[in-house]
């Protein structure tokens, strides 16, 4: 072979294996737009994400939403009870950390920390799944506290969710929430 020859066949081969590359990346972009369309991911994602409308929820009382299968608790707090969550010492929490979904996992558990929306102090979010073994606590100023009671095993929240006695371990969780706009809170 010539080293004329050897050079066009050596170019053959780049040529040939370029182009072999670029079907192969062809191909796998294709592919994985079709596995992309075929995930559920985005689906489920729109389903499990729901709007709920609070215009009709009087102060001190409580909404109970179902949300992919469990309840969440919509509450609009009372001035009173707003003042109580915010006159309790961070040292007399069972639970320091807020469990808020929406801030990062190591946020202190103050009433601030708790709400969805700092600037709507009025609105609490949470899910209504006791810490302990997950039965529905009691609301509407349930137990010594003034907040959520679990009768299950006698385990007591404040207003702001907080566990201050009883078995539960944490406070009750706050789920990814946020509002839409005045009267619409968007959960996950
Ligand atoms: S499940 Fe709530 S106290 Fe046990």
């Amino acid at each position: 072979m010539s080293h004329a020859e050897e050079h066009a066949g050596t170019r053959r081969d780049f040529l040939y294996y370029a182009t072999a590359g670029a079907g192969t990346v062809a191909t796998g972009a294709a592919v994985w737009t079709l596995v992309d369309q075929m995930n559920p991911s985005a689906d489920v994602q729109a389903l499990s994400s729901i709007f709920v409308d609070i215009s009709g929820v009087e102060v001190g009382t409580q909404l109970t939403v179902k949300w992919r299968g469990k309840p969440v608790f919509i509450r609009r707090r009372t001035q009173e009870e707003i003042e109580a969550a915010r006159a309790v010492e961070l040292s007399d929490l069972v639970d320091p950390l807020a469990r808020n979904a929406n801030l990062p996992a190591d946020a202190p558990a103050t009433d601030e920390n708790r709400l969805i929306d700092p600037e709507r102090p009025e609105w609490l979010v949470e899910m209504g799944v006791c810490t302990h073994l997950g039965c529905v606590p009691l609301g509407d100023g349930a137990g010594d506290f003034g907040g959520w009671f679990c009768p299950c095993h006698g385990s007591h929240y404040d207003p702001s969710g907080r566990i201050r006695k009883g078995p539960a371990p944490q406070n009750l969780h706050v789920p990814v929430a946020a509002f839409i706009d005045e009267n619409t809170i968007k959960l996950g």
